[in-house]
């Protein structure tokens, strides 16, 4: 909790009152995070989606990207940084890391 709090207090240093803030940068960021955008894969506001489906043993099972809101500063960060399962790894900045994660929990 500290080292988001440290963070977030280093993007309203960055970002100022003139730019973008970090909610609206993290917005479009989802849609388009220079890689395959999130909201294909997570739904629009991060609340999870079916992805496809694959067939196994004659059955056919969904391949799920899970709701990726609640979750840990520190759980998100290593998703994005190592990828998950069908989940690409993404090159981001802290920066925007941060900004993606308030956006995704602008209440917390
Ligand atoms: C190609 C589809 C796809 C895209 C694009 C994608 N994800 Fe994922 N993501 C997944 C899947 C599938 C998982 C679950 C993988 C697993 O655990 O097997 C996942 C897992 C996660 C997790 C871990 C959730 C948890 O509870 O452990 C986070 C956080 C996450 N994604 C965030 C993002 C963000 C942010 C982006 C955009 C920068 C993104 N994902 C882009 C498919 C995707």
């Amino acid at each position: 909790m500290k080292k988001i709090f440290i963070l977030l207090c280093l993007c309203i240093i960055m970002y100022g009152n003139d730019f973008l803030s970090p909610y609206e940068y993290g917005k479009a960021l989802y849609k388009n995070p220079r890689g395959i955008g999130c909201i294909k894969c997570h739904g629009q506001y991060g609340e999870g989606a079916i992805i496809s489906y694959i067939k196994q043993n004659g059955k056919l099972k969904p391949i799920i990207a899970p709701k990726i809101t609640g979750v840990t500063f520190d759980k998100f960060e290593e998703a994005l940084k190592l990828g998950r399962g069908f989940m690409p790894k993404y090159n981001l900045s802290v920066s925007e890391i941060v900004s993606l994660y308030i956006f995704l929990n602008p209440h917390q």
